[in-house]
């Protein structure tokens, strides 16, 4: 039987771990995987989450199922970080945890075609590379809309626009919820009122995932596209991951949320989710979303956490005014300074997949084909290398 499967090719973005861990050249720099690097260019567990498990080391008394949602309390955090704190009397609201916020994606996908099998969703050209694999392969029809211009570095908004005209009711339209992967250019508020407006006008299902929230400006400033959604449509998706805000990637936490007409709605679409996720994979894990949960409901950790966001985030911008800058001395006459108006923890540097094979191969420099580079592979300490090396391939 396994003789007739084709080989398939490794993961864009998951095979540039392993290939910069097999690169022996002290120099190299890896700006390849969204994981966070700290100025030593270490991936450290946040103290709030390490204050989190010691008092779950402590104090949890049983491994025992919780349920296919997983934790309720974890799901009722989540909402309000979403949606601010009166998410959690709304009744048109149901929350699973899910494994990251892929699981989320995944179960949405599932759900979404049981509630419409010819369901269609706008994605944004370009969207983050497993966006379209994972959302495509469960059977979701995608169609591209216009995001990006590569020549001069901007949001194609008329274009986005003009496309997004042409969908019709029902159809979902993904948008990121802030720090967008790969090009860390976001929509601005008055771009997401005027997408909000296009949205009600042709009745389309915001679906928003959420990967990034407290890394572009603040944790409720992050979240002004999902309540200005939440605001002015009867329904909408929500995927939500803590991979990054809460460094857990391989404890795998995430949310999906679905905002449904009336609240005898959202009872039926929960027992759907829940079903879905007990055909798919039974549960969720537990530890991650029971950091996540306790973090959220301590105070004091809470404001541990997210001062530490804060940090996180500041060293993004800092790494993105230090790259703008000392590329302006490593390679005059070119202009990168589109970085500055990024955030998150991606940006496009502006180069070929050769020039980027290129890179690889003299310098050991690690980005996906695409030229998305991970800001915070930088460092005060290999800037210099880097953009000497980026000048290198110009
Ligand atoms: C990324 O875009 O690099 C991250 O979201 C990690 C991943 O799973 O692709």
């Amino acid at each position: 039987m396994f003789e007739s499967l084709a080989a398939k090719p490794a993961d864009a973005i998951l095979k540039l771990i392993a290939e910069h861990n097999n690169d022996t050249r002290e120099e190299k720099v890896d700006l390849g995987v969204g994981v966070y690097r700290d100025a030593d260019g270490n991936t450290p567990i946040l103290s709030s989450v390490k204050a989190a498990e010691h008092w779950l080391v402590d104090s949890q008394a049983s491994k025992a199922y919780l349920g296919s949602r997983g934790d309720a309390v974890f799901c009722d955090a989540i909402e309000r970080l979403v949606f601010g704190d009166e998410a959690n009397s709304d009744e048109r609201l149901a929350t699973v945890q899910s494994p990251g916020g892929s699981g989320a994606l995944r179960v949405a996908a599932e759900l979404i075609l049981r509630a419409n099998p010819k369901a269609r969703m706008w994605v944004s050209d370009p969207t983050w590379n497993n966006h379209v694999p994972l959302l495509g392969e469960a059977g979701v029809g995608l169609v591209a809309y216009p995001y990006y211009d590569t020549d001069s570095n901007s949001i194609r908004f008329d274009a986005m626009l003009d496309a997004l005209s042409k969908a019709v009711p029902g159809d979902l339209l993904l948008l990121h919820g802030c720090c967008h992967n790969p090009t860390g250019m976001d929509l601005t508020r008055e771009q997401w009122l005027a997408v909000a407006d296009v949205v009600v006008e042709r009745q389309l299902i915001p679906f928003i995932d959420f990967a990034y929230q407290g890394f572009a400006v603040g944790m409720d400033a992050d979240a002004f596209g999902a309540r200005l959604m939440y605001e002015r449509v009867p329904e909408m998706v929500v995927t939500h991951s803590c991979s990054k805000n809460f460094g857990l990637y391989r404890d795998r936490v995430g949310a999906l949320t679905f905002v449904a007409g009336d609240e005898d709605t959202a009872k039926r679409v929960d027992s759907q989710a829940l079903s879905v996720v007990r055909t798919m994979y039974s549960l969720p894990p537990d530890h991650g979303a029971a950091v996540v949960s306790r973090i959220l409901a301590d105070d004091g950790l809470r404001a541990q956490w997210e001062a530490e966001v804060a940090d996180m985030r500041s060293r993004l911008k800092g790494m993105r005014s230090l790259l703008v800058s000392t590329l302006a001395e490593a390679a005059p006459g070119h202009d990168f300074s589109h970085i500055g108006r990024t955030t998150g923890m991606f940006c496009y540097l502006g180069i070929s997949p050769e020039q980027v094979a290129r890179i690889k191969a003299e310098r050991g420099v690690y980005m996906v084909d695409s030229g998305r580079i991970n800001v915070c592979g930088i460092t005060e300490g290999n800037v210099r290398y880097l953009t000497e090396s980026i000048a290198s391939i110009l």
